[in-house]
């Protein structure tokens, strides 16, 4: 099996191997707490082990789905926000054509809707499936996040407008709690396809349930190769290996060291456009599990070799906080070779012959050299290349890494009290039912 590998020999100039080394006993407490489900959060761990009980009978379902689905959308709107969009988003966006936009013909293109609040982002999407077959799945799993909810309200008058209540009704798959919630109820009463995200998994852990699967299978993502990777990387993080050989665990101890010694922001650093989604997930993944009670290490993210451009001259020189964690991509799907030029005047002809990812790959050397001389170590993740198989393993790894980390910083990896505080502010000023008492105190305030 070929696997991600973990490369964390840039560290040691920022951090000797000793401080590494000296959290083995930590992290193995931080593991026994994960797999052992003693921690805070411990209701809060169906995702540990999806990749492998994953049962035949639902990846079936979900591609029967899919098939009735993609042959007659051209468009797949997903509807849902946090850890219910960015997991489809990445996968999907990693995996498609950079200009499946403007390709016809093939898988439905993936486009969202209640990831924001943006009127004119509706109206041009209206637009856009004014002229298009579409069909929609809704991703909630509580039913009531105000984003999603908003838009499935107007998506589904559009659709029932546009292609009738029955048809309509076979468009729309809803992605949802088991039992409870506003949009069980509504798919109950209008017959809808339901999937169920599992009690146990939070959103931000949820994209190997239906969550993910449905609207990338409708895509034509291989959710088998995407599941299958996760469930290789599940085998490689098991607990009771040296934790050298489990990269979760070595990453976790990593950043965790780094984190002790002053750098309290680690940027994911990708090379591939393709990626940036990943980043997306991740600082979801990172920034929700770990910001708690004044603590925890600040996920950025850049795409280079554009922000080099822009990003590059504050990691080189600004505040010697940062570490950067790079996404290296080994191989590439295609190849360009840098053609010879008789007049050279832009004197690239020294690289004449050499394909483009060669220009990249020293891009990324030469940047990993320099930034660790400027006082920014640097890990690298090692991916043969981006598939669906390598993106299953990558999100198994960080979502490990993410748990034992989280209980290594002494905080619940698996709730986000924090998110609240926007929301009652904001259905406060919307004067909701039920919020009399903070719409006043709001209003005094103002
Ligand atoms: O990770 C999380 O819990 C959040 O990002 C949620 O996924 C997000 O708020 C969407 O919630 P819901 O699926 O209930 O609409």
């Amino acid at each position: 099996m070929k696997h991600l590998k973990l490369d964390i020999s840039r560290v040691y100039e920022a951090i000797p191997a000793d401080n590494i080394d000296q959290l083995e006993q930590e992290l193995k407490n931080a593991s026994n707490t994960l797999y052992q489900g003693s921690g805070e959060g411990s209701d809060f761990l169906g995702w540990l082990h999806l990749a492998s009980e994953i049962s035949e009978e639902m990846l079936s379902d979900i591609e029967n789905t899919a098939s009735a689905l993609k042959a007659k959308s051209e468009i797949l709107v997903v509807v849902g926000i946090g850890g219910s969009y960015l997991g489809a988003k990445a996968v999907n966006d990693a995996l498609a054509h950079n200009f499946s936009h403007l390709k016809k013909g093939g898988d439905p293109l993936m486009i969202f809707a209640g990831h924001n609040i943006g009127e004119d982002y509706m109206h041009e999407l209206l637009e856009v499936l004014d002229t298009h077959t579409y069909s929609i799945v809704v991703i909630s799993k509580s039913g009531t996040t105000t984003e999603p909810a908003l838009a499935f309200r107007i998506l589904k008058d559009h659709l029932i407008n546009k292609f009738g209540e029955e048809e309509a009704g076979s468009r729309i798959v809803a992605v949802t709690d088991g039992s409870k919630g506003a949009l069980r109820q509504l798919s109950e009463e209008e017959g809808y396809k339901t999937y169920v995200i599992p009690d146990d998994v939070g959103g931000r852990f949820s994209v190997l349930t239906p969550v993910g699967l449905v609207p990338l299978a409708i895509c034509g993502v291989d959710i088998r190769q995407l599941v299958e990777g996760a469930k290789d990387m599940e085998a490689l993080c098991d607990p009771e290996k040296p934790f050298k050989e489990n990269p979760a665990a070595l990453y976790a101890a990593t950043r965790n060291a780094l984190y002790r010694s002053g750098k309290k922001i680690e940027i994911l650093v990708n090379y591939h456009n393709k990626l940036h989604y990943v980043s997306e997930w991740w600082k979801q993944l990172y920034g929700e599990s770990e910001g708690k009670e004044g603590k925890g290490i600040f996920p950025a993210a850049v795409d280079n070799s554009s922000d080099l451009h822009s990003m590059g001259q504050y990691i080189q020189e600004g505040e010697r906080i940062l570490f950067e964690t790079v996404l290296s991509v080994t191989n590439q799907q295609y190849e360009i070779s840098i053609p010879n030029d008789e007049k050279d005047l832009d004197k690239l002809n020294y690289l004449a012959g050499e394909k483009i990812d060669h220009v990249n790959k020293m891009a990324e050397l030469g940047t990993a050299l320099a930034h660790l001389d400027g006082g920014v170590p640097n890990m690298r993740i090692e991916i043969p290349e981006i598939n669906a198989y390598y993106l299953g393993q990558l999100i198994y790894f960080f979502e490990n890494a993410c748990g034992i980390s989280g209980y290594m910083l002494g905080i619940n990896p698996f709730n986000q009290p924090g998110v609240e505080a926007y929301k009652k502010n904001m259905f406060a000023l919307l004067e909701k039912p039920g919020f009399e008492a903070e719409t006043r105190k709001i209003k005094e305030r103002l």
